[in-house]
């Protein structure tokens, strides 16, 4: 297959979430690489050439409604949408509705075999180990409105960042089943990137990191960054690679943990969750 196996001529990707940000890069990357492309979101989407189909993954019967619109063949599916602490539903539109959505696509067989799932986590999901056990017992709920009853008796963990530490160990975890069915699952672990989120929330997001931004001479990460290597994980090119959480921060978790910059050391082990 040669350079075309980062191509995605003849196939059909659903991007979720492709309203702004890091979805809308990945909407119009795979347009360029000769996708046809179906966006999902339950914002306006201002993209020539998609197929745009609103959903609010909040409510799992829209999420069904939009999945019988888009029928299949979905090719890739990327699950890129997402809320910051203080939207209320957080919990259902970072893991309950993507978990729905892409356990209903599978289970139709609109996405099959030779398809792929990419999701958006974030550097926020790196310490899933952390809380393993809990995090096992909401993947044991078997759909979307046990896992809504499942935080309504843990409302402590309703928040972004445990959210996204159940987004990771959800691949980590399907990712047996789903290659028995011929499916990857990956995720990409996004640092601070410059999109309309993370500028409403620039303070907490955007300022994260800024010392070891300003020391190796970088900035935050642009969209479009993210959106080429969430493709590629989607693409034949990574068809080796399964239940990857793949780190996009430039290196400042590595740096850390490893005291090549000390000062994120012990940013990047609350991350973790490794305390002392
Ligand atoms: N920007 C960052 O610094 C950063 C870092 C790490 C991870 N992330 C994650 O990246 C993903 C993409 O975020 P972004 O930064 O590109 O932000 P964004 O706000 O530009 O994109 C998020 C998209 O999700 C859509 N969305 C929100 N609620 C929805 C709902 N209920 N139903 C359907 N669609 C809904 C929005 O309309 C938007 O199009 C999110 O999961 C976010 O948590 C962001």
């Amino acid at each position: 297959m040669g350079a075309d196996a980062f191509r995605y001529d003849g196939k059909r990707a659903l991007v979720v979430g492709g309203a702004t940000g890091m979805g809308n890069e990945t909407a119009r990357l795979l347009l360029d690489l000769g996708a046809e492309v179906v966006v999902m979101d339950h914002a306006d989407v201002d993209i020539a050439g998609v197929e745009a189909i609103k959903v609010d993954l909040r409510d799992r019967s829209s999420i069904d409604a939009a999945l019988q619109t888009c029928g299949g063949p979905i090719d890739a599916l990327f699950a890129c949408a997402g809320a910051a602490d203080g939207t209320p539903g957080i919990e259902r539109i970072n893991f309950i509705g993507h978990r729905h959505l892409i356990e209903s696509a599978v289970a139709s067989g609109a996405l099959g075999r030779g398809g792929a799932i990419g999701i958006i986590s974030s550097s926020a999901g790196l310490g899933w180990e952390a809380q393993l056990d809990l995090i096992n017992t909401l993947l044991d709920t078997p759909d979307f409105d046990a896992a809504v009853e499942w935080f309504e008796t843990n409302e402590s963990v309703k928040h972004y960042m445990f959210t996204k530490r159940a987004m990771s160990q959800y691949v980590a975890r399907q990712s047996v089943g789903l290659l028995k069915q011929g499916v990857r699952i990956n995720a990409l672990l996004p640092g601070p990137t410059d999109t309309p989120l993370a500028q409403a929330n620039k303070e907490l997001w955007l300022e994260f990191g800024r010392d070891y931004r300003d020391a190796v001479g970088i900035s935050t990460s642009k969209p479009s960054e993210q959106a080429h290597a969430l493709v590629f994980l989607c693409s034949d090119a990574a068809s080796y690679i399964n239940a990857a959480t793949l780190v996009a921060d430039a290196g400042w978790c590595s740096a850390g943990l490893s005291g090549g910059f000390p000062p994120a050391t012990e940013a990047v082990h609350f991350l973790m969750g490794r305390f002392g």
